[in-house]
């Protein structure tokens, strides 16, 4: 059967794809675990625990191989301690699945982990182009002080996996505001390296 073509406005404004399928809201508490300061993240949950701190709207027209799915993912922003407002984060469940981020508003770092540990930051800002190649762990950061607005397109069937963020004690990195306006990439002094055992059983996912 074919698939029928569709078209979404991208309210900026909202952060929200107009004619989107699935929507899903992450609030402040659905974030635990994630920023190194817990008594800063403590302070943020008493007063905005129940608030948004991120929202995605997309578009889904299947989950099949081969399809697409596009979107629009709006973040506050502001800081937990030093440390920017940030999504989860994730791999594909099918790692080798790309990704691509376009900047709406706001200023955003997308950080990247390999399985293996290498780190790379990319800084998005309005109509900048972001390219996740396949098997890269990525999570987007907000050190703007606007919220951060990016539309973005992946394979239908790639499937987020958190969990591998979480089981190594966050990303290697934290995304910190530099203390003149700016940001820079900090070591994470939780961070547990994957046993080489672990990095080949997510290498070898080809299919
Ligand atoms: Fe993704």
């Amino acid at each position: 059967m074919i698939v029928e073509p569709g078209i979404g406005r991208v309210d900026v404004e909202s952060g929200q794809l107009q004619g989107a399928t699935n929507r899903y809201v992450k609030t402040f508490r659905d974030l635990a675990g994630l920023y190194r300061d817990e008594a800063a993240f403590d302070r943020l949950l008493a007063q905005r625990g129940g608030d948004t701190a991120y929202e995605v709207t997309d578009y889904k027209p299947s989950a099949n191989a081969g399809d697409m799915i596009i979107g629009v993912t709006r973040m506050e922003a502001g800081k937990v301690g030093d440390e920017y407002f940030m999504t989860r984060g994730h791999i594909h469940a099918r790692p080798n699945r790309p990704e691509m981020y376009y900047g709406e508003a706001g200023v955003g770092v997308m950080l990247l982990e390999s399985p293996d540990g290498q780190i790379r930051t990319l800084e998005i800002r309005t109509r900048t182009m972001c390219y996740v190649p396949p098997f890269w762990i990525h999570r987007s950061v907000n050190v703007g002080a606007e919220p951060l607005v990016m539309t973005f397109a992946y394979p239908a069937d790639s499937g987020q996996d958190y969990d591998i963020i979480a089981k190594a004690g966050g990303m290697r990195s934290r995304i910190v505001d530099d203390g003149q306006g700016g940001w820079k990439a900090i070591e994470n002094d939780l961070y547990l390296s994957r046993p080489q055992s672990l990095v080949d059983s997510i290498m070898a996912n080809r299919d």
